[in-house]
């Protein structure tokens, strides 16, 4: 069963902290990665954990893979958000990405380096190595967003600021580099998520208001590099996406059905540790993308069949 917007519990009996995250499957496992926020890591870390699940239902609490000591060397404030790992099968390495931010000189702002690290592993949820950080094809990049399309290759969803929209962008052979852009989406919009479903990408954010919720927006296009089509809402907007923003989009391809979960954080900026996780199936098809409560007024509890792709929900 997920209850969508409660808390959730690891295997430990703790609160799952993988806020701002992404879900890849390895070998038939799923590996969540995201932000660890607990209220006792110690403060000089950014950590990144990971938790493994063969049913998405039950997460097993695989480790801080990343302890995120301010490994770019930042002076004044800094911080690490919403890591996404990728396999990439021509090295074999794991190969992290996350945005790394923090001051620059004069300003007050943790928010003005706008880069992307890179951290590495031979294992999923071994310990990820610093490899870099930097602003990919040289641009401001804020809020990231991971993307596997169908046929295996591999996007960073970043958004730019001073450009006032998003790239999707392809990872160069090893993974190691963001190699170009192969879409930028003039509309202001972070915490990217984009899935292919029938034949069609669709493409999800919220708008920039922090870490307060806002009514986020999707749009479709037959092919990554676009037309894309305007922007539209996601759930009714006076919900504001049901006090939630996205981060990824999971697609589960079962025996019977695909199902697709709309992932978002519902954020707690005062107590971040205990943000909460609304995952939620959604009705997609033909062009539309709707995050709908089965019954009721928000997403109640549900569950899934991952080898048949079923959900079922409690009424
Ligand atoms: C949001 C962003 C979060 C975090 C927050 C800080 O816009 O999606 O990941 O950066 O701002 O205010």
């Amino acid at each position: 069963m997920i209850d969508p917007a409660k808390i959730w519990l690891d295997d430990r009996g703790q609160h799952i902290q993988a806020h701002g995250g992404a879900i890849i499957d390895v070998d038939g496992t799923y590996y969540w990665f995201g932000e660890d926020r607990s209220p006792d890591n110690d403060p000089g870390t950014c950590p990144v954990a990971c938790y493994a699940s063969k049913d998405l239902i039950n997460w097993e609490f695989r480790g801080q893979v990343f302890e995120g000591r301010n490994p770019a060397k930042i002076e004044g404030l800094w911080q690490i958000e919403r890591p996404k790992v990728f396999h990439c099968k021509a090295t074999g390495k794991f190969v992290m990405y996350m945005h790394i931010d923090g001051q620059v000189p004069g300003h007050w702002s943790r928010y003005r380096r706008a880069e992307v690290g890179i951290a590495v592993c031979d294992t999923v949820d071994g310990n990820y190595e610093w490899v870099r950080s930097f602003r990919p094809l040289g641009k401001e990049s804020r809020d990231i967003g991971q993307f596997i399309d169908d046929d295996g290759q591999a996007y960073l969803i970043f958004e730019s600021r001073p450009e006032g929209g998003f790239h999707i962008a392809r990872l160069s052979e090893n993974y190691l580099d963001v190699a170009e852009s192969v879409a930028f989406i003039k509309s202001p919009i972070e915490g990217g998520a984009i899935v292919k479903y029938d034949g069609l990408y669709y493409c999800l954010g919220s708008q920039l208001t922090g870490w307060w919720p806002n009514a986020n927006k999707y749009a479709t296009s037959e092919k990554l590099e676009g037309p894309w089509s305007e922007f539209r809402d996601l759930a009714p907007p006076e919900t504001l996406t049901y006090g939630s923003q996205s981060t990824y989009l999971l697609k589960v391809v079962g025996s019977e059905t695909t199902t697709v979960i709309y992932m978002g954080d519902v954020w707690r900026p005062y107590e971040l540790a205990d943000s909460r996780y609304l995952w939620y199936p959604l009705e997609i098809g033909g062009g539309e993308m709707a995050l709908k409560p089965d019954s009721g007024w928000a997403p109640g509890i549900w569950s899934l069949d991952v080898r048949s792709g079923d959900v079922e929900y409690d009424e």
